[in-house]
């Protein structure tokens, strides 16, 4: 019988630094990172923003989606790095002294169960309506129409949101919650 192959060593080279000036929430942050880092680990491990989960690691669920320069992104696959300056929202900077208005709506409609999933689901939300607001097109809605604002009907919501995943299955509910929020 054969015997399975050995894994491969690879040798880890030294790691490389980088001064960053990130504003994250309103608020400048300079670090020096590995250039390895992604976004989510910088901000969950070095600036103690543990409002983005880690849940995949690898841009399956979305859990660690916040938005930089107003779009959303997952952190999980984000350099920091490559963030440069940037300005950063977590769900820790979305409503300032109050909820904002997406997480009222949130909590009105129980859009939740565990909420591990919530963070994500909120700035994804929030760059969802912005994109919307622009007037970037959808898929659910068919063939691009005239119209300068998309209709956001809740096939479309699904499909703009499908980025992000519930393992609760709160998806009715995180729809309703989204659907009052949207023009
Ligand atoms: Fe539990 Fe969405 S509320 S994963």
């Amino acid at each position: 019988m054969r015997s399975a192959p050995s894994p491969q060593v690879v040798e880890d080279g030294p790691a490389v630094r980088a001064d960053i000036a990130l504003n994250v929430n309103g608020r400048e942050r300079r670090l020096t990172i590995d250039t390895r880092m992604s976004l989510l680990d910088v901000l969950r491990d070095r600036l103690g923003l543990t409002g983005a989960k880690a849940g995949c690691d690898r841009g399956h669920c979305g859990c660690c989606t916040v938005l930089v320069e107003g779009r959303r992104v997952y952190g999980c696959l984000t350099l920091a790095v490559a963030c440069g300056e940037a300005r950063v929202v977590t769900v820790e900077g979305l409503g300032g002294a109050d909820l904002h208005p997406l997480q009222e709506a949130f909590v009105a409609r129980d859009a939740f169960q565990c909420g591990f999933c919530t963070p994500g689901q909120l700035c994804s939300a929030v760059g969802m309506l912005d994109e919307a607001a622009r007037g970037w097109p959808g898929s659910a809605a068919g063939p691009a129409t005239d119209a300068p604002v998309p209709v956001l009907t809740p096939a479309e919501i699904r499909e703009r949101m499908s980025g992000n995943l519930c393992r609760c299955g709160a998806y009715q509910n995180i729809v309703a919650a989204i659907m009052d929020v949207a023009p």
